[in-house]
């Protein structure tokens, strides 16, 4: 059942994080990008977070250059047709999904190979029903950051089989994540719980009932959240957070998902939180 080729589709701030992950564990990673520059970035995203830990003395200088030589980055999808395991961190688009998942169900020659998705928050089944593979298409949501958050919950659509399940179960126990699984429903079981928390944070914000400060304050002290939400929120990216309540506001048709104007507007203004050095805090 041992993993042993992990493709990844996006380099971004999740499918570097998976990537550095695998390789850590000693799994043989490519990861496919859409362009040479990003893929470079991508790269140098690794390499930095694996020079953190070696200065924090949390992995070993020969462990984290062994690290390293076991990933490979391509532009090229053609170069994941030997894995035994896909997972796809491209943006949050659903048609962009399909259309990848559509052309992994060709790429990918070993037709018991397991195509997975990280989306927050899309159906899975959406993405299988473009496969002739749909028993073998799960969701792998890993959290951010993923060297450092312990969860990965599987999400099995109507048609993943048991197997497949079995499959990604022992590829998070190769990654040394804790698993949870969910059905196949928007925001699955954490963001379900989590998104209109932050919601109603930002209510508050944009009322003036309370300070962003003091929001996150509430939380942090009295709840013991290392974060409160509104610091959340700018961490996630606030075009993500609203591209996650807009497929639970979809779903659900409960105005209790519907997003605040004030995050519509804070995204219309490219204030996206921590990536672009403005959200609701200054970085
Ligand atoms: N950011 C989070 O906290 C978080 C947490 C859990 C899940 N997710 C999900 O993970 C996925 C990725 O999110 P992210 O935050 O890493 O986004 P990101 O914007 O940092 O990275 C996405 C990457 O995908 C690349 N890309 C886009 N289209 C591509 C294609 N066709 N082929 C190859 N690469 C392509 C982009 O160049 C970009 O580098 C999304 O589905 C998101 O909902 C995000």
């Amino acid at each position: 059942m041992t993993i042993e080729r992990l493709g990844i589709v996006g380099g971004g701030q999740m499918g570097a994080g998976i990537g550095e992950v695998a390789a850590k564990a000693g799994i043989d990673v490519v990861i496919v990008e859409a362009a040479a520059e990003i893929a470079e970035k991508s790269q140098g995203r690794i390499s930095a977070s694996l020079e953190k830990a070696v200065s924090r003395e949390k992995i070993s200088r020969a462990d984290a250059d062994a690290t390293l030589a076991r990933l490979q980055f391509s532009t090229e999808p053609g170069e994941l047709a030997d894995r035994q395991f896909v997972i796809e961190a491209i943006v949050e688009n659903l048609a962009l999904k399909e259309d990848l998942f559509a052309k992994l169900d060709s790429i990918v020659t070993d037709p018991d190979a397991i195509l997975a998705s990280n989306t927050s928050s899309i159906p899975i089944i959406k993405l299988a029903a473009q496969t002739n593979r749909p028993d073998k298409v799960i969701g792998t949501h890993f959290f951010n950051p993923v060297p450092v958050m312990a969860l990965l919950e599987l999400v099995q659509s109507l048609k993943t089989s048991e197997e497949t399940v079995e499959r990604a179960r022992s590829l998070g126990e190769q990654l040394g994540k804790q698993m949870i699984l969910s059905k196949d429903r928007a925001g699955f079981i954490v963001n379900y719980l989590l998104v209109p928390y932050i919601v109603n944070a930002i209510k508050m914000f944009e009322e003036g009932f309370a300070s962003a400060e003091d929001i996150d304050n509430g939380m942090k002290l009295g709840a013991n959240h290392p974060m409160g939400p509104l610091e959340l929120a700018d961490f996630i990216g606030l075009d993500t957070m609203l591209f996650v309540q807009e497929v639970l506001y979809a779903e659900f048709a409960d105005p209790f998902y519907a997003a605040p104007p004030l995050l519509r507007r804070m995204v219309d203004a490219g204030l996206l939180g921590r990536k672009t050095g403005e959200g609701f805090y200054r970085y």
